[in-house]
């Protein structure tokens, strides 16, 4: 088959005049296609007289070139246009919104800004301390002197030169008690580490609560009255704690804190949160060690007070009723987007 001038012009004319896409793409088959006509002629050329062949391949080479720079050409007007008239689409003020999805703060940061605001209501300062601690801060000065066998029940780790990340946010108690004289009232939240294997209940990294109050005739009512309100105002006014008795050296007497179960409101016995007891340990307390007020230079024989000390990630474990914490500390967007 030979292509004639007047072929590639009537070629040209109907890419330039191609409606749309799918009409260029038609056309682009029907000439450069497998079966096209530009593409049979090129294979006809080895069954022309060997004289025939150079000027007819230069022929059908030269259509060829043509007619695929006037496809390019095509595709261009034509995206153009259609942007083009995009633009000038009149805005449709009735359609319905597309939706934007905004991000919210991780579920831990939003308990821990409720529990401070809980706390500034009933007149408590937040403090702050270091996460990398000396041996004084994190131990001695609560009591728990080198070599006590009170320090095993912290795994900690240690840094090169001596440091502690900080086992307990108890650290902040020493600290705000060496500058501030009674009355105190303050709360300290913040990331602890602890050299413990990982499971669904215990991290190597969470965050704590501590509470302390210093003042004259602090007693183990007020503490009982300050924990059941913090419990109750990020899990429920329904909740009930339970204190047991317990030892850590700063506090005598020292306290466990159990929480009623909101899980199964304390009701069944087969109860992932609370194990079918009803109740979940979440803090220790107790009434501040009349050596610790000491070592701060607090006279006990004036003043008293309490402290506590509770695990964020297993408040919000609870309340959100996810049965494994390591979920808040992942990165994973499928659990995250459910709060
Ligand atoms: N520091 C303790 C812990 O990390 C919790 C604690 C217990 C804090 C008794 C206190 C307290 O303030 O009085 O397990």
């Amino acid at each position: 088959m030979k292509i004639t001038d007047k072929d590639v012009k009537a070629a040209i004319q109907s890419i330039g005049q191609a409606a749309d896409i799918t009409v260029l793409e038609e056309l682009r088959l029907k000439y450069l296609g497998r079966k096209g006509e530009i593409t049979q002629a090129l294979r006809a050329i080895g069954t022309l007289p060997v004289s025939r062949r150079a000027k007819a391949g230069a022929a059908a080479n030269r259509a060829r070139a043509q007619i695929e720079t006037a496809l390019a050409q095509r595709v261009r007007q034509l995206k153009k246009q259609q942007t083009e008239t995009e633009a000038r689409r009149p805005l449709d003020l009735t359609a319905p919104g597309g939706g934007r999805t905004l991000g919210h703060l991780h579920p831990l940061k939003e308990l821990q800004k409720q529990l401070i605001q809980a706390f500034w209501q009933i007149g408590f300062q937040v403090a702050d301390g270091p996460e990398i601690e000396s041996d004084w801060y994190n131990f001695e000065a609560l009591n728990i002197p080198p070599g006590h066998p009170s320090r095993d029940m912290q795994d900690t780790f240690y840094l090169e030169n001596g440091a502690i990340p900080r086992t307990h946010t108890s650290s902040v108690q020493i600290r705000y008690m060496e500058i501030h004289k009674p009355p105190i009232r303050i709360i300290s939240t913040g990331n602890v580490y602890r050299n413990e294997d990982e499971d669904a209940s215990h991290l190597w990294a969470f965050q704590q609560i501590e509470g302390l109050v210093v003042d004259k005739g602090v007693s183990l009512a007020d503490l009982k009255g300050t924990l059941l309100y913090m419990f109750r105002s990020v899990l429920g006014e329904q909740t009930k704690i339970k204190l047991l008795p317990s030892f850590f050296p700063y506090v005598e007497p020292a306290l466990e804190v159990h929480v009623s179960c909101v899980v199964c409101g304390s009701r069944d016995p087969s109860c992932r949160t609370c194990g079918g007891t009803g109740w979940v340990e979440m803090a220790g307390a107790g009434l501040v060690h009349p050596q610790v007020l000491r070592n701060v230079g607090i006279d006990p024989a004036v003043y008293s007070g309490f402290a506590f000390g509770a695990g964020i990630d297993r408040i919000a474990a609870v309340r959100y009723q996810v049965p494994d914490i390591r979920y808040f500390w992942r990165p994973d967007l499928r659990f995250l987007e459910q709060f």
